[in-house]
């Protein structure tokens, strides 16, 4: 079932996500239902605060992005509880990007380059893995939702003040795309 994406000012999207602590009908249908959502909006990865759910939960799919980015290639994964641990001194570098919660608009964000992940999959398996460039991105910029974080609040004041009217017009629920959303306001 396709589930509609939560919009810039829902408060769920601001709030810092639940560990989850045991498997469930509920939670592996949900899981369907994210990557259905995701595949259908032509998202690479999708957070359950997204669809409304206030859970450590992503999932994960950057290989439409393979032909630029061959780390992206085969990323295909849920990440449940997912850890994160950046290395301050290795690189940093500021690319554009999207959030599905965020339609019409991109930003320069900068990311670390490299990360090292503890995650469970869909099955609460454990594993663990070291990601670099673009896919490293896209786990950095899921890992922000459970933490109720978006990507434009990287975005300097400066450039978030030139983007202000068209963040209103998320919140109001405004936009034009081809998905199904939720604003904070209907
Ligand atoms: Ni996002």
């Amino acid at each position: 079932m396709i589930l509609p994406v939560y919009l810039y000012g829902h408060p769920v999207l601001r709030r810092e996500a639940e560990t989850l602590e045991a498997d469930s009908a509920e939670l592996q249908k949900l899981i369907a239902d994210m990557w259905e959502t995701m595949y259908h909006s032509d998202g690479v990865g999708l957070a359950a605060p997204q669809v409304g759910k206030s859970i450590r939960l992503i999932v994960i799919d950057g290989s439409p992005m393979a032909e630029r980015f061959p780390e992206c290639a085969g990323s295909k994964m849920c990440l449940i509880n997912p850890e994160i641990e950046v290395d301050e001194d290795t690189e940093v570098v500021s690319r554009e990007e999207g959030c599905l919660s965020l339609p019409g608009l991109s930003e320069n964000v900068k990311r670390h380059e490299k990360l090292r992940m503890r995650w469970l999959d869909e099955n609460f398996k454990e594993h663990e893995g070291e990601f670099s460039g673009f896919l490293a991105r896209i786990i950095q910029h899921e890992f922000d939702h459970l933490l109720g974080k978006v990507y434009i609040d990287h975005v300097s004041p400066i450039r978030k003040q030139l983007i202000r009217s068209k963040l209103n017009n998320i919140v109001k629920g405004k936009v034009a795309c081809e998905y199904r959303v939720k604003s904070a306001t209907k």
